[in-house]
Order: C-alpha cells, then structure tokens, then sequence
C-alpha cells in the first residue's frame, strides 16, 4: 500500500524513521529526530539551495526541464503576445487578470504615484556623475524608506497596497532620474498621459520637444520585456527580498536588497555583461576562438545557462522575435549576426549540449536595450523594473504566510575547537597558508 512518507535507516545507529512528505517534499525539520549522538540533530546541507524549497507559492510556475514559464497559470507566451506590463503586475501581485473597470482603478492608482519628493533629486545629485545607475536604484529605494516611515506597518494590508502602488509607480521615475543624472541632463517630470512605459521613455529621453511620443514599437518591445522579467519565482533577488522582508523590515529596505542582488553579473547584470562578451568576439569569424576560450574554462559564455532551464528559456525564445521588430526600427546592428551565429554554434556543440547549456533571457535583451539607446549599465535597471511586480507579490505572500519566520539557515562548523586567548605579548607568529589567509581577508 503506498504512503506518503520516507523511511529513512541511519546506519551509524540502526535505527528507521518514517518521514511524511507533503507536496513531493520533506520537511528538513524533520531530520532533526535523526540523531546519532543526542542534541546533534541531521542537518540537510543545501549551499546554494539547489534542491531545497523555502516556501510554499501560488505566483509562478517553472518546468526547467520542459522550457515552461507561467504567471498565476497563465504561459508567459500568451501574456507576452496580449497583456501589457500593468495588467500583467496585476495579475502577478493580486493572483487574477483585473476586468476593465479594476485594471483602470489600478492604472490610476500607479500614475498617482509617479512623483518622487523633491528631496530624492538632490539625493541624486549627491551620486558621482560617474555612478553605476543600479547603484544609485539600491541607494535610492532604499532612502524611500525614510520618506515613508508608514511603510513598517507590513501586517496592514492597506499599507501593503499603498506601498505596492507607490514601488510600481516610482521605479520607472528613479530609474529615469538615475539615468538623467549621469548624462547630466535635467529631470523630467512624469507625464500621466502617456502609457507606463511611455512615460518612462518619455521620463528618460525627453529632450526640448514640447511633447515626447514614444515610438509605438519601441513602447510596446519595452513593455513586453517588462512583462518577461515580472516574475521568476525564487531567483537571487526574490529569495534575497524574502530573506530580508523575514526580518520584517519595511518593503523599500527589502527591494532594495532584492535590486542589490540583481546588480550581481550573474543575475541582472548579465545582459551587459553578453553584450560586452558580443563587442569583445568583434566579428562572426573570430567565434570558434571564443568558443574555445569557453571550453577550456577560460570564461562563461555570458546569456547561456540557467539553473532552472535545462531545455530552453521560454523568454528567449520570445525576446529573439521581439529583437527583429526593434531592430527593423532601429537599424540592424552588428551584434545580432554574431549572437544568431554563436547560439548556431554552441546549440550543435557538446560541450554545451551535454551541459543543457541554452540561452537565457539575457542573451538578446541586451542586443535589443542597446539598438533603443540605452546605456549598458542601465541594462540591470530595466530588469528591475519588470521584476519589481513579483518582489512586490513576493513580499505579501511571505507576509500572509503564517509558515514563514525570520530566515536563519544552519551551517556546519568546520573551524577550530576551543582555544584559550594568548596576550600579545606571548603570542607566536601566526602560520597561515595561503588558503587560509585569502580566506581570513
Ligand atoms: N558558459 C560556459 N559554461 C557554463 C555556463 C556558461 N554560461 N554556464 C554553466 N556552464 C558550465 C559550468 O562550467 C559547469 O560545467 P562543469 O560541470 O564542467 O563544471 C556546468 O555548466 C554547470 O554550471 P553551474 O555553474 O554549476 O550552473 P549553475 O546552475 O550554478 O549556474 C548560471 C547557472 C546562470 C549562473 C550559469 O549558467 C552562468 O554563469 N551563466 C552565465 C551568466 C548568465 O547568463 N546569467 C543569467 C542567468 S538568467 C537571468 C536570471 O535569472 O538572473
């Protein structure tokens, strides 16, 4: 008769334990009653959490290995190809799609809230002209913290919306503001008329035109991108936010951790850092020596590999068609020849094959984010713009879950046993080797 437990034997002792497994998993607390001196319970080590799950969620669903991606039970294809960014953030924060009249509500309730205080511009101002944009997001929505003290009361669900609706609308303003900064030009005032996104491009590239209309292609390949990077259930900067939020601190601090984590070239930063490996190969010919250079280790072949997908990202697939469309208002650009070629390349190479090595939603974004005008560094940025919809639904979630404590992973102590302090005096030089000086620094 089957059942849902695991009967585990530890063999340092004989002794059997029946485990339930709830959900296709146990509960690592449960390994505690394993104990083969008393006191020292079974640990489950887990670095990196590669096979361990942290909380329970309604808001995405992944299949790695089948190259599926969905929002709330929705595929990210269709939502791509017939919802805009804010009705999608609806979707990803609330749980459902908004009928007409709700989505209108929650579109006004956001412009609302695209003004920051004119204090933020001089916390602007206080960066170097030379400030990376993602360090000043980090800086900057972590000080609206300090604007909006109100933001701690987290257990209050219409101070959750208020804070919600305040993150959604200001992103796009700080963001623009931090690119205005570093060209050195003013800042430009929301414009409510336009669309979320339009009034972003606007807030961004607005010169002394009376009025800025964004291209209609440009503004929607935008807003699908937005929609691509809403949500990826527990990435780097969603556990990062969750950890952070455990300790129940307010929800700018907690974004602001979660943009800290994206900025990181292995999460957010990787769409510059492809476009830059992209620069650096030159011309399709110089490829294969690139390759090689991957092969033996020598570096990463940047917008490939994905620790959940291990057949293909479903948004790279999407973005590869959004690029043409951009680029057939743009102009073509070099670096698209050599991006189709080397994922030709690798696709055919074992290496890659053997790896489940695919592109990931880095690999063409960052082509189409620099044929619209944007600076790499700013890459990041318009990641965390999309993303900030699911740290958002993220951080209510955990709030709600009454499962959900202050994060505390356990580790396994490897260092030295008790030994008693020596005074300065007496003390021998210290022998460190290498290792363990690199370590110590
Ligand atoms: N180029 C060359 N080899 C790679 C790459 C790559 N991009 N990614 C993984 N490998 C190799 C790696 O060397 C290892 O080989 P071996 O087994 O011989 O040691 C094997 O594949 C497994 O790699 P891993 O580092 O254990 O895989 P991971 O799941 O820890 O890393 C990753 C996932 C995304 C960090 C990694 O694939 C990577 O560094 N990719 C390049 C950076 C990138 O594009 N990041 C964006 C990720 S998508 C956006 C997001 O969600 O943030």
């Amino acid at each position: 008769m089957a059942k849902d437990t695991l009967t585990v034997t530890d063999n340092r002792t004989g002794k059997q334990y029946e485990i339930p497994i709830e959900h296709n998993a146990i509960r690592a607390a449960d390994l505690k009653q394993i104990q083969a001196e008393p006191g020292q319970g079974l640990l489950s080590y887990d670095p990196a959490f590669l096979n361990t799950a942290a909380c329970k969620s309604r808001i995405t669903f992944i299949d790695g290995d089948k190259g599926i991606l969905r929002y709330r039970g929705y595929p990210i294809e269709e939502l791509a190809e017939k919802s805009n960014y804010l009705e999608t953030a609806y979707l990803i924060v609330k749980g459902e799609l908004p009928d007409s009249e709700r989505l209108d509500k929650w579109k006004n309730n956001i412009k609302v809230h695209t003004m920051v205080h004119e204090n933020i511009k001089k916390f602007m101002d206080g960066f170097r002209y030379d400030a990376h944009p993602m360090g000043m997001l980090v800086g900057t929505v972590g000080a609206l913290s300090t604007f909006y003290p109100d933001a701690n009361k987290i257990f209050d669900l219409e101070s959750r919306r208020l804070q919600t609706r305040r993150l959604l609308g200001k992103l796009p303003t700080l963001a623009a503001y931090a690119y205005r900064r570093t060209r050195g030009l003013p800042y430009v005032h929301p414009e409510n008329d336009l669309s979320y996104t339009g009034n972003f491009l606007a807030m961004l590239f607005r010169m002394t035109e009376r009025e800025y209309r964004p291209n209609p292609i440009l503004e929607r390949a935008l807003d699908v991108l937005f929609i691509l990077h809403a949500d990826h259930e527990q990435n780097c900067s969603t556990n990062s936010l969750r950890n952070v939020a455990s300790s129940q601190v307010d929800p700018y601090s907690a974004v602001a951790a979660a943009v800290a984590a994206l900025y990181g070239p292995l999460h957010g930063g990787a769409n510059e850092a492809a476009v830059r490996m992209l620069e650096q190969i030159g011309s399709v010919d110089k490829i294969p020596a690139y390759i090689k250079r991957v092969k033996e280790g020598e570096v990463r072949l940047m917008g490939f590999g994905h620790r959940i997908y291990k057949n293909h990202d479903p948004r790279a697939k999407i973005i590869k068609k959004l690029a043409d469309d951009v680029l057939s208002v743009t102009g073509k650009s070099g670096l698209i020849d050599i991006a189709v070629e080397l994922e030709r390349i690798a696709l055919e190479d074992d290496y890659f094959v053997s790896r489940k090595l695919y592109p990931n939603v880095d690999f063409y974004s960052g082509i189409i984010y620099k044929a619209m005008g944007f600076p790499m560094q700013f890459f990041p940025v318009l990641f965390a713009l999309g993303r900030v919809a699911g740290w958002l639904a993220h951080w209510a979630e955990m709030v709600r879950d009454s499962e959900q404590k202050i994060a505390r992973p356990r580790q396994i102590y490897l260092g030295e046993d008790t030994r008693g302090y020596i005074t300065l005096d007496k003390r021998p030089r210290p022998t460190l080797d290498e290792n363990a000086v690199s370590e110590l620094i």
